[in-house]
């Protein structure tokens, strides 16, 4: 067997997902992120304030059994987006571009209802509905921001990507997203 430098063997494995929780059994990273975590990313900096004062609420978690960082792997993850609203803006998901530009990563939505917001650097912007069974596509060069748009459930996915994608969130933290989703009288509006 031809073992490529670019590309780590390693042996295979199972990992157990509780889908209804949103959950992946064992996992080696738990990225939590509440309020405090997600200045700069509402339009109402103030209603953003108040909540991470007033017991700052989980926003979103993401669990990994990370395998190499490298060509040839693949990166997959489960992320549970919690319901709430800050002001009117529905939660979601700091958002990035992959590091290498040109990878993809595919979205399986298996719990709630939400959408994924994502844009180019040239001012291209999309959103696709998300829920239970529908799969998005991120193709390359667009970055991406997962929303909840469910009143009481989390959004849960199951993420896909290639090994050596890396995450880019400077840019999203300057150029933010041309989008945002909101609840207003119990109507999901996008502008
Ligand atoms: C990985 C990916 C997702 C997100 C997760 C959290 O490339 O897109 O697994 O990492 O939904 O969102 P961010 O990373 O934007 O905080
Ligand atoms: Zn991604």
């Amino acid at each position: 067997m031809d073992i490529k430098e670019s590309t780590s063997f390693i042996d295979p494995f199972t990992v157990e997902l509780d889908i209804e929780q949103g959950v992946m059994r064992d996992a080696k990273n738990h990225i939590v992120r509440k309020a405090s975590d997600m200045r700069g990313h509402y339009k109402d900096a103030a209603a953003l304030d108040a909540l991470a004062d007033r017991g700052d609420p989980l926003h979103y978690e993401v669990f990994e059994v990370p395998v190499p960082e490298q060509y040839g792997h693949l990166q997959y993850c489960i992320s549970t987006l919690q319901p709430g609203l800050v002001g009117e803006e529905c939660f979601m998901t700091k958002g990035h571009y992959h590091t290498v530009i040109e990878t993809a990563e595919i979205y399986l939505c298996l719990r709630g209802e939400g959408y994924m917001l994502m844009k180019t650097s040239d001012g291209k912007a999309a959103a696709e509905k998300m829920s239970r069974g529908r799969m998005v596509y991120v193709p390359p060069y667009w970055a991406h921001r997962s929303v909840n748009t469910g009143a009481a459930e989390p959004l849960v996915s199951f993420c896909v990507y290639p090994g050596d994608a890396g995450h880019n969130y400077g840019d999203i933290e300057t150029e933010g997203f041309p989008k945002r989703v909101f609840s207003r009288g119990g109507e999901i509006v996008i502008e």
